[in-house]
C-alpha cells in the first residue's frame, strides 16, 4: 500500500533541513495543480511555508531536478521530438535593451533551413517561448506585438507547423504550460521568496524543458542591471541551471554576460524591432555593436551544441555570415508572415516610430562616461511607458530611449547622451531625472570588463549539496 504524503510533513522536513524524497516533492506539486476551491489538497499558507523553507534551506541537486521535472510535467508539454530534428533554445535572465532573441531565432532558423532533414524539416529548430516585460527588464513578446497582425498566442500544435515551415517560432507562454509555476510564482511574489536561486532555477528550467529541448544556451546577466545582486550569485544561479538542464538530458551551457548599460542602440518595444531589422538588412549602427557581439556569440554556441560548427568560434563566424548574407532577414520575414505579421512595416521602420513626445538628455560636464545605474535606466524605460507598473497594464509601442554613447566614451559638455521617447510629454520628466542622476562622468577613462565574462558548462560546475548560495 502506498503511504499518504501530507503537505505538512513535506513542510516540516524542509523546515528542519532534511532532504525531501522524490515522492514528497512530486506529491506536493500534484496537490498544487489538482486542488480546487472545494478540495484544498494544499492551502496557500502551506505553499507559502514550503517556499520559505526552500528559500532558507535550499535544495540539493536531486531535489532541484525532481522539483523541476514535476513542474515541467504539471501541464502540457511541446512534443518537439516528433519533428525528428535538433531542438534548441536560448534564455536570458532579463536585461535592458536585451533583444538578442529577435536576431538569434532567424539566424538559427536560416542555419537549419540550409541543412534540412530527409523529411524536409530544418536541421535545427528554435521553439522560442518568451515572456513579457518584468520589473525593470523588457519582454520579447511586448516587442513582437508591435508588429501589426503578429500573433504570439499560438497553440503548441500550430507552433509545430511554424517550426516545420520556418525553423523558428516566436510565441508566448500558453495557459496550459507549467501551471505549477504560475501558482508558485504568484505566491513567491507575495512572500519574499522570488530571489531564491533554487526557485528561480525550477521556474525557468521547467518552462524551457517543457519545449523538449536537445540543448539550451543561457544568457545569465551580471552587473548593476541584472536581477541577481552580485557576480557570485549570478554564477551560482548559472551553475544550478546548467546542472538541472544536464540532469534532464538537455545539453546546457550558460554565458555570464555584462548588463552594466542598456544593450544596443534602443531600449523599448517597436524601436528594438527596428534596431534588429536594421542589423538584419545590413545597417550596423555603432551603438548596436554590443548587441551584435552578444547575439553572434549566443548563436555561435547554439550552432556548436547542435553539431553544425566544430567550435563555438566557428559557430560565431557562421552566424556572422548568415547575418551579413541577408539569410537571417529572409528567415525573419518568413517567421513573421507565418505568424500573421505585416512585413511591410520593415521597409521603413523609422517611419513607424511616432512618439508623441521626445527629449534629449545632454551631458552636464566633459569627461569619460565611467558608469551608470543600469537598473535605473530600465526603470526609466518602464516609466516612459514601455514597461508595466503591474501585470496586465498596456505598454506603449513608441516609448523608450536611444543611447548615443556607451560606457568608456569621452564626452563633451552639452553632447547628447540619450533621447527619451514617450506618448505623453508629462511622462518625460521623471525618467530624464532618473537617467541624469545615475550617470558618473570621470576625468580618467574607466577600465571596463569584457561583455562575455565567463562560460559555465557541465564540467565547470561544483556539486550542489543544498547550500543556499554565496553570502547566504
Ligand atoms: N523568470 C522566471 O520565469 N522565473 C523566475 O523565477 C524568475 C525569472
Amino acid at each position: 500500500m502506498t503511504k499518504t504524503i501530507h503537505p505538512i510533513d513535506v513542510i516540516l522536513h524542509k523546515r528542519d533541513g532534511l532532504a525531501l524524497t522524490d515522492e514528497e516533492i512530486r506529491s506536493f506539486i500534484r496537490a498544487i495543480v489538482r486542488r480546487t476551491p472545494a478540495r484544498q489538497l494544499v492551502t496557500d499558507a502551506q505553499i507559502a511555508a514550503f517556499l520559505m523553507g526552500v528559500f532558507f534551506q535550499g535544495l540539493n541537486s536531486r531535489e532541484l531536478s525532481v522539483l523541476t521535472e514535476a513542474m515541467r510535467f504539471s501541464g502540457e508539454v511541446a512534443y518537439t521530438e516528433i519533428l525528428n530534428t535538433f531542438v534548441i533554445d536560448k534564455h536570458s535572465t532579463g536585461g535592458v535593451g536585451d533583444k538578442t532573441s529577435l536576431l538569434i531565432a532567424p539566424i538559427i532558423a536560416a542555419a537549419g533551413v540550409a541543412h534540412p532533414t530527409p523529411e524536409g524539416i530544418p536541421g535545427i529548430v528554435v521553439p522560442m517561448i518568451s515572456g513579457r516585460s518584468l520589473g525593470h527588464t523588457g519582454g520579447t513578446l511586448d516587442k513582437l506585438e508591435t508588429i501589426p497582425g503578429f500573433d504570439t498566442q499560438l497553440t503548441l500544435a500550430r507552433m509545430l507547423d511554424v517550426l516545420k515551415q520556418c525553423g523558428a517560432a516566436l510565441i508566448g507562454q500558453t495557459p496550459t504550460i507549467v501551471p505549477a509555476d504560475r501558482i508558485l510564482y504568484a505566491l513567491r511574489d507575495h512572500t519574499g521568496t522570488v530571489e531564491s536561486p533554487f526557485l528561480i532555477t525550477a521556474s525557468i528550467m521547467s518552462k524551457k524543458l517543457a519545449e523538449s529541448l536537445n540543448a539550451l544556451v543561457l544568457d545569465v546577466k551580471v552587473g548593476c542591471g541584472a536581477f541577481m545582486p552580485s557576480y557570485e550569485k549570478s554564477k551560482f544561479l548559472a551553475e544550478l541551471m546548467v546542472q538541472t538542464g544536464e540532469a534532464a538530458g538537455t545539453r546546457t551551457v550558460a554565458l555570464l554576460t555584462g548588463m552594466d548599460e542598456p544593450l544596443g542602440r534602443f531600449s523599448g518595444n517597436w524601436i528594438e524591432v527596428w534596431e534588429c531589422v536594421d542589423i538584419m538588412r545590413g545597417v550596423r549602427h555603432p551603438m548596436s555593436a554590443d548587441l551584435i557581439e552578444l547575439s553572434l556569440t549566443l548563436s555561435g554556441w547554439m550552432l556548436h551544441l547542435a553539431g553544425h560548427s566544430p567550435s563555438p568560434q566557428a559557430g560565431i563566424d557562421r552566424a556572422d555570415e548568415i547575418l551579413r548574407s541577408g539569410d537571417a532577414y529572409n528567415a525573419w520575414l518568413k517567421i513573421i508572415q507565418a505568424q500573421g505579421g505585416d512585413t511591410s512595416v520593415f521597409e521603413d521602420p523609422a517611419s513607424h516610430h511616432t512618439p508623441g513626445a521626445k527629449r534629449i538628455l545632454k551631458a552636464g560636464e566633459t569627461g569619460f562616461l565611467a558608469s551608470m545605474d543600469c537598473k535605473q535606466a530600465g526603470w526609466a524605460v518602464q516609466r516612459l511607458g514601455a514597461g508595466r507598473a503591474k501585470p496586465g497594464d498596456p505598454v506603449s509601442a513608441n516609448a523608450g530611449i536611444e543611447s548615443h554613447v556607451k560606457l568608456g566614451a569621452h564626452i563633451e559638455e552639452g553632447q547628447p547622451l540619450f533621447t527619451l521617447f514617450s506618448d505623453d510629454e508629462a511622462l518625460l520628466e521623471e525618467p530624464e531625472q532618473m537617467l541624469r542622476e545615475n550617470l558618473r562622468i570621470m576625468e580618467e577613462p574607466p577600465t571596463l570588463p569584457p561583455l562575455i565574462r565567463e562560460v559555465i558548462a557541465a564540467d565547470s560546475t561544483q556539486p550542489n549539496r543544498g547550500r543556499r548560495g554565496p553570502d547566504a
